[in-house]
């Protein structure tokens, strides 16, 4: 019975701010639980990347592969272009270890209203592509600084990338309502599209699934905003994918909510539990930032390693403490950072159990 092996990477900005409060909350749920996690602190990032030039070791890919579950807060510096930032650490983390479903609940939580006009709940799981698509590193800048300068971006799609993450996304479908909406974008302009549509009606056929409903992108935005509601399990490109989460988390009341899982799901490799937010520069230093996505993406990480009903407890703390009023400014809240950490691990201690929703 050793314990699980978490690599931590508080990273940039904010990360250094609720990373230390989801620790506290995984310290109080685990002790609870007895469960054994074991943690090792890596200060990578961009202030490595300033004394290194890079930003984490040649091996931290290796060092990586040796953990259980990677635990990220979140990365970018305004001074460092995000080319180096990010390529320097996090999509090198969810390509190596092939974390090709990227899984972004976004649900209503309570006593917060959001910034919609209807108290139908919003109950969503958006299953984005993580490895390829638009964010494929074919491309580049061409004739610089000369009247034909252009810049290129190919778009790459392979059937076994998009078959997968529509498989994971069906299979998903099924375990909930059945119901599975594709981001599209197939009205003859972008020639990616027919295919990801082709294979993602193909794999939900043969999982047993009813069938999808293909949705072009932009009604689908609309369609979030409006019947958020009707949506279910939603499959997306990566770019897609990654643009839809941010509204997704919005409607439920900040972007600083929301949560994400990187995921092989064969479990080979290690898998990347960060939440949707960046490093946020703009409030990064001023103790108030909201923990709950980095709380939340920890119960993820807790539910991952097959802690259940940790995960469940971890969610149900957080949600009481809102349902008591207490938020941080971004839902129109007092709260410190640290003061709404407090809460939501005296609600830990007190252990009253979990709620209604199970982990992730
Ligand atoms: P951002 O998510 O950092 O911030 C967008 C807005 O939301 C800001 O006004 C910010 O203050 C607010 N916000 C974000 N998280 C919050 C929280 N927990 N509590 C309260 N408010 C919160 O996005 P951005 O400003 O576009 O990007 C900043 C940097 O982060 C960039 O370098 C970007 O590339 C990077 N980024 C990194 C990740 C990641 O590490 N996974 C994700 C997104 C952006
Ligand atoms: C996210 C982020 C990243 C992405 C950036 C920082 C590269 O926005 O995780 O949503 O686009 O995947
Ligand atoms: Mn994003």
């Amino acid at each position: 019975n050793s314990p699980q092996r978490i690599a931590v990477v508080a990273g940039d900005g904010i990360g250094q701010e609720v990373m230390p409060a989801a620790l506290a909350c995984l310290d109080a749920v685990t002790e609870r639980h007895g469960i054994r996690l074991e943690y090792t602190h890596l200060d990578w990032g961009s202030d490595f990347y300033r004394e290194h030039g890079s930003m984490m070791p040649a091996d931290g890919l290796d060092e990586l592969s040796r953990h259980d579950a990677i635990f990220l807060g979140a990365v970018g510096a305004p001074d460092i272009p995000d080319t180096e930032t990010l390529w320097g650490l996090l999509i090198p983390i969810r390509r190596a270890f092939d974390q090709y479903v990227n899984l972004r609940p976004v649900r209503t939580l309570p006593g917060v209203p959001g910034p919609l006009a209807t108290d139908r709940p919003i109950d969503m799981m958006i299953v984005r592509e993580n490895t390829e698509g638009e964010y494929s590193e074919i491309g580049g800048r061409l004739y610089r600084g000369r009247p034909q300068e252009a810049a290129v971006q190919e778009t790459v799609f392979t059937r076994l990338g998009v078959s997968r993450v529509a498989r994971y996304a069906a299979d998903l479908a099924l375990s909930r309502s059945g119901r599975l909406t594709s981001a599209t974008k197939s009205n003859g302009i972008i020639h990616t599209m027919p295919f990801w549509d082709e294979i993602v009606a193909e794999t939900a056929a043969a999982s047993g699934l009813g069938g999808v409903d293909s949705v072009l992108v932009d009604a689908l935005a609309a369609r979030f905003v409006l019947q958020p509601w009707s949506l279910d399990v939603v499959v997306a490109s990566n770019l897609l994918g990654d643009i839809l989460s941010d509204l997704g988390s919005a409607l439920t009341g900040s972007i600083g909510v929301a949560p994400s899982a990187n995921l092989n799901p064969e479990g080979i490799h290690p898998s990347l539990f960060e939440p949707v937010h960046g490093s946020a520069p703009d409030i990064a230093g001023k103790g108030i930032a909201n923990p709950i996505g980095q709380i939340w993406t920890a119960a993820m990480m807790l539910d991952h390693l097959g802690h259940r009903a940790a995960a469940a407890e971890q969610i149900a703390a957080f949600e009481r403490v809102l349902d008591a009023g207490i938020c941080t400014g971004d839902l129109g809240g007092t709260a410190s950072t640290a003061e709404f950490t407090d809460a939501v691990v005296r609600e830990i201690r007190r252990g009253e159990g979990a709620g209604t929703n199970e982990g992730g």
